[in-house]
Formats: C-alpha cells, structure tokens, sequence
C-alpha cells in the first residue's frame, strides 16, 4: 500500500518545508491510488464497513483554505475536521492531555503525533460521514507517518494550498490586521474603524 505514496512522501515532505517556508505559490493536489485493502481493518475507521475517503488539507494563514473547505463541505458532504481545533478543544476539555498541549502550542511546536492523531481518529469513529477533510494535518512526516500507524488508514486526497507569502500577508491584513508601529493614539484611530459600526447597542 502507499504504493504511490512511497514516492509521494518526499513531496508531502517538501510540500510541507515549502509551506513552512512560505515560498512556493500553487494549489497542487495529490492523489494517492491505494492497491492493497488496509491490513488494520479490526475494530478501526474500517470496521463500520465501507471505508473513508480521506483528505489532507494544507495550507498558510490566509492561503484559503478555510473558505475553500467550507466550500468542500457544502458541496461534497465532507466533515471537517482541523487539528488545531481538535488540539484547542482537547486543552478547553481539562483532559489529561490538555496541559501538555496547551505548552506544546504556546511553545510554537508541535503536539506529539500519537495525540493528535488518537484526536482525530475519535472524530472520525463518532462521525456518520464516510467523507473526512483533515486540515491542518500533517504538520510533519511523523504526522503523516504515526496517522497511517494508528488509524491503517490513508489519504486519498491531499491538498495543498500553496500561497505566495506576499499574497498570505496581504490577506490577512485585510482581516484588520493592524500596522502597530505608532503612539497607543494613532494606532488606536486604525482599531476604531474595525469596530465602529459593527456593535449594536
Ligand atoms: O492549524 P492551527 O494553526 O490551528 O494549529 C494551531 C497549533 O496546533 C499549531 O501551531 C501547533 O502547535 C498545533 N498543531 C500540531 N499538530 C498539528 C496541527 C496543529 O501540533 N497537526
Ligand atoms: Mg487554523
């Protein structure tokens, strides 16, 4: 199996160095063609029967990859599902867990595959869809590896949005991101706009 992942890894590798880096600037989609039938069938995604169709979203802040999963959502009947929320809730729910995540997150790093994973398969094992859109996920190659380990399942689509920095920057200054360099006053007459306008009452 991961017949064409074997050799797709380098690229969701380099996808992944390229995203971080923020460099590169295409929407590229992968297909990955499955020969065998999963071998960890046993009381996993695959026990309900038919099996998932998996998708890997990645993508930057302000590439649109949230507006385009939505547009999945509706469109196809995708349950979506973001790792940083997943993580984010854990941290909200006072799990075991939670203390060690909210570190890892405040720290900048990344959560230990095992538990993001573990996060995600629950979702997916409680959810009625077959159709799953992972966003945010994988963050590393330990990610993508400790997600087949644990679930014995694969992508069958992964999707990179892949955005010029200079364009991600743009977007997300149109998301009232504030030029904070000035006195609390002039940067003040930038805030109020934002609000002015939009509160009721
Ligand atoms: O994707 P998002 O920005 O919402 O993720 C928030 C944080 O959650 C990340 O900065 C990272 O610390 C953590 N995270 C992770 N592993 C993932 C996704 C997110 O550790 N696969
Ligand atoms: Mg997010």
């Amino acid at each position: 199996m991961w017949r064409r992942v074997a050799s797709l890894s380098p690229l969701i590798s380099s996808s992944i160095s390229s995203y971080l880096n923020q460099a590169a600037y295409k929407f590229k989609i992968w297909e990955s063609f499955t020969t065998d039938i999963p071998t960890q069938a046993k009381g996993g995604l695959f026990s309900k029967g038919k099996a998932p169709f998996i998708t890997f979203v990645l993508g930057g802040p302000g590439s649109g990859k949230g507006t385009q999963c939505a547009k999945i959502v509706n469109n196809f009947g995708f349950k979506h599902l973001s790792a940083g929320e997943l993580l984010r809730r854990e941290i909200a729910s006072n799990s075991e867990y939670g203390a060690m995540i909210l570190n890892t997150i405040k720290e900048g790093k990344i959560v230990p595959s095992e538990v993001t994973v573990k996060l995600i398969q629950k979702e997916m094992e409680s959810s009625d869809s077959r159709r799953f859109l992972i966003d945010g996920f994988p963050r590393t190659e330990e990610n993508r590896i400790a997600f087949e380990k644990i679930t014995g399942a694969e992508p069958d689509l992964v999707i990179f949005f892949d955005c010029p920095q200079e364009e991600m920057v743009k977007r997300v200054l149109n998301r009232n991101e504030i030029n904070a360099v000035g006195t609390v006053d002039e940067i003040f007459e930038q805030v109020r706009p934002v609000f002015a306008g939009k509160l009721i009452g």
